[in-house]
């Protein structure tokens, strides 16, 4: 499928995974519409990602905002969900369950907001993709808060493409990826747990941006591909 004049918005689309998304598919001849809730992050995303995407600060929280953001944008041909949230890990005995709370209300809940709000400017047989992670299909300890929040996105999918065909639904579950997402840690802190990521997986290395972008281009441009959660976390659920 040619992604050429393709109307493709993503939200969360300013930073990380969905910025390389942006780039990626504007080299492809898409017409990107990028959203976030930070405006200057807005206009540095749109200086890097060249004229094919333009942008909006927009917070999917906010149903308001998302209903007025569709209604303005029009009709489109894919919608591709890099929300994030951050919260909601750590060991299970002393996890903050109102943190894990929080996580839902900043991933879970805003990705199924944007989807549902989305559907009715989707076109019907394009195709909507969300961002999930790994942590929804791996056995690490300390995870389980993440592994509910992914764990109930992924859930939806197989679900979803049934009932909204032909539209296609599919997802893309990341490892560690090196992203701003991870800033918060303090750089050895940072350095030290990619390092051990890099030591657990199969390839050897944490990814990059470009390589859930890959991906996340190959589920928008596959025809054939609907109902299906790609892992691409270089292996680090074998480890
Ligand atoms: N990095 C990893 O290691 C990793 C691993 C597994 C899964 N993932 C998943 O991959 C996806 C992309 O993550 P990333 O690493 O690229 O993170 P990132 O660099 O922090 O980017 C997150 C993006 O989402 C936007 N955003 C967050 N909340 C929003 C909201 N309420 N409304 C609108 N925009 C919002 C952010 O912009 P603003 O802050 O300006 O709103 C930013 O553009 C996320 O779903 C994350 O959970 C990441």
């Amino acid at each position: 499928m040619n992604l050429d004049q393709q109307r493709i918005i993503i939200l969360g689309g300013t930073s990380g995974v969905g910025l390389a998304t942006a780039q990626m598919l504007a080299q492809a001849g898409a017409q990107v519409i990028i959203g976030g809730r930070q405006a200057e992050k807005v206009q540095q995303a749109m200086a890097v990602a060249g004229s094919n995407v333009t942008g909006e600060a927009i917070d999917a929280t906010d149903a308001e905002q998302l209903r007025t953001f569709f209604k303005r944008v029009g009709t489109f041909d894919h919608l591709v969900l890099t929300l994030s949230g951050g919260k909601g890990g750590g060991a299970f005995a002393s996890l903050d369950l109102n943190e894990l709370r929080e996580g839902f209300a900043a991933k879970f809940w805003p990705q199924i907001q944007a989807a549902q709000l989305g559907l009715e400017t989707l076109r019907r047989d394009g195709s909507l993709t969300f961002v999930t992670a790994i942590s929804a299909r791996s056995s690490m300890p300390g995870v389980a808060g993440l592994a509910a929040i992914n764990g109930a996105l992924e859930a939806m999918i197989a679900p979803l493409a049934a009932e909204l065909k032909p539209l296609r639904v599919n997802a893309v579950s990341p490892g560690v990826i090196a992203t701003p997402w991870w800033d918060n840690l303090p750089e050895n802190q940072r350095q030290a747990l990619f390092d051990q990521s890099a030591t657990t997986s199969a390839v050897g290395r944490v990814g990059q941006p470009e390589d859930v972008a890959h991906a996340i281009t190959f589920l928008l441009s596959n025809g054939f591909t609907t109902g299906s959660i790609i892992e691409c976390d270089g292996g680090l659920r074998l480890g």
